[in-house]
């Protein structure tokens, strides 16, 4: 199979690189010139484990190649996957589809015999049929189809996410269409992962119920931890007893400081105007947002409770700034709202992140950026663990604790346990678990 894949970004590059690795030839189109030159060179312009490794071996083998120019990459193409990006509209919270669309226009001009074009981009329902009707307005006679094909990737496992995924969904009526999607996925029937065909529509919709229904999940638990709090219960355990429950199942039910990311946010939004336009609202969703929203200011409450009522000039050390491990992503960071809400109160906030202290230093002002995690605490008030990197969770507490002025922990991701914690003198906070 010839893939071409338009958009460099995130999903573009990590399921272009693994169509490569499937053994497809992959081209990877992006207008930035300045990316597809790194990428060129090698070089990642995301933070992703394992991607940097696949990108070279792929482009090494001539089965991956990066490039700015359109036409021809789309004209040797069996498939065309629209992997640009779709972010919040200002103002009104629907997606931007005004990529999708210039891409369908592109794609149109260049497309020469039977191309499959594949929306891969998370877009609201309807998207494929103004996608298709673009494609047939500038190139009346072109033979082609229009898919839809979500990507269920999280940030962080993307690569492990697309190579052994519990489910492929392909929203197509094509026949010729199906069998292309089916020969793309192929490899995975090596691995007996479904390929879930379905109709258009349906297919979109389906990427925007699956992200709801995990923010709704977290956010479900989240509220449970705040009534653990208040009723002396272990939120954890509370996860635990009914994720045992198949029905239910284990994962998504650990509470923290609210979700973010560039995902769930967004697509919550976007499925909540597309519901309204519909005249069919979401009220579930519609509250999922607003309780989310609410959280990360509750997270800031939570600190200044724990250091006696104020943070008014106060040093407080923030471990874990982008919106979950593994990844440098800042965007919906919890991290953001709670440090900004800590410095409306006056604290003055330092912080480390493996990853993510580039993108959050254009995004908060005044912080202090240090170089590790014991750097960070030297004379705080409160140290703040907001995102759970796994080299925080052995930290070396009687260090951290002769650094800081205060030895008080406010534990956002729950990784520690009171008596690990308080044997070394620290005030201990978590998320709905009673000391
Ligand atoms: C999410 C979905 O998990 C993917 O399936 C989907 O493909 C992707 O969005 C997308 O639409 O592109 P991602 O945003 O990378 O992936 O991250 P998640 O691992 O889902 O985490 C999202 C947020 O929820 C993070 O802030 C995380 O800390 C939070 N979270 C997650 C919790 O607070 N508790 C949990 O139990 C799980």
């Amino acid at each position: 199979m010839r893939i071409t894949v338009l958009g460099s970004g995130y999903v573009g590059l990590v399921s272009g690189a693994c169509f490569a690795d499937f053994g497809h030839f992959v081209t990877c189109v992006d207008l930035d010139k300045a990316k597809i030159e790194r990428l060129n060179k090698g070089e990642m312009p995301i933070f992703e484990p394992g991607l940097e490794d696949l990108v070279r071996n792929n482009a090494k083998a001539g089965r991956l190649v990066f490039t700015t120019e359109i036409e021809p990459s789309v004209a040797d193409a069996d498939v065309v996957f629209i992997a640009v990006g779709t972010p919040s509209r200002r103002g009104d919270g629907h997606a931007d589809l005004s990529y999708v669309y210039d891409a369908a226009r592109m794609i149109g001009r260049a497309m020469t015999s039977f191309t499959v074009v594949v929306t891969k981009s998370t877009v609201p329902v309807g998207t494929g049929d103004e996608v298709e009707r673009i494609l047939r307005q500038v190139n009346p006679a072109g033979d082609f189809a229009v898919v839809s094909n979500p990507e269920f990737l999280r940030e962080g496992a993307a690569i492990a996410d697309f190579k052994i995924p519990d489910r492929v969904v392909i929203g197509a009526e094509d026949e010729r269409a199906k069998r292309v999607m089916a020969e793309v996925y192929r490899p995975l029937s090596l691995n007996a992962s479904p390929l879930f065909f379905v109709s258009r529509r349906t297919s979109e919709l389906i990427k925007y119920a699956g992200n709801a229904f995990l923010a709704l999940k977290i956010t479900f638990i989240n509220e449970m931890a705040d009534l653990c709090e208040a009723v002396g219960a272990n939120v954890q355990d509370v996860a635990r007893g009914i994720g045992m429950d198949k029905r239910i199942g284990s994962k998504f039910l650990n509470a923290g400081p609210g979700y973010g990311g560039s995902c769930f946010p967004k697509d919550t939004l976007a499925l909540v105007k597309t519901a309204r336009d519909n005249d069919s609202p979401l009220s579930l969703v519609e509250t999922t947002v607003t309780v989310n929203d609410n959280r990360k200011r509750a997270m800031a409450r939570k600190v200044i409770a724990a250091c006696g009522g104020s943070v008014r000039d106060k040093k407080i050390a923030v471990l874990g700034l982008t919106f979950k491990p593994n990844t440098d992503d800042m965007r919906e960071a919890p991290a953001l709202s709670i440090i900004q809400a800590l410095q409306d109160k006056g604290a003055r906030i330092a912080a480390f992140d493996p990853e993510g202290m580039e993108a959050a230093s254009h995004l908060l002002q005044g912080v202090e950026f240090c170089d590790d995690a014991y750097d960070v605490v030297s004379d705080a008030d409160a140290l703040v663990i907001v995102t759970e990197w796994n080299q925080f969770r052995s930290l070396d507490f009687e260090r951290i604790g002769a650094a800081m002025r205060h030895r008080v922990l406010v534990d956002l991701r729950n990784i520690y346990r009171y008596d690990e914690v308080e044997r070394h003198g620290f005030e201990y906070t978590c998320v709905g678990r009673p000391s």
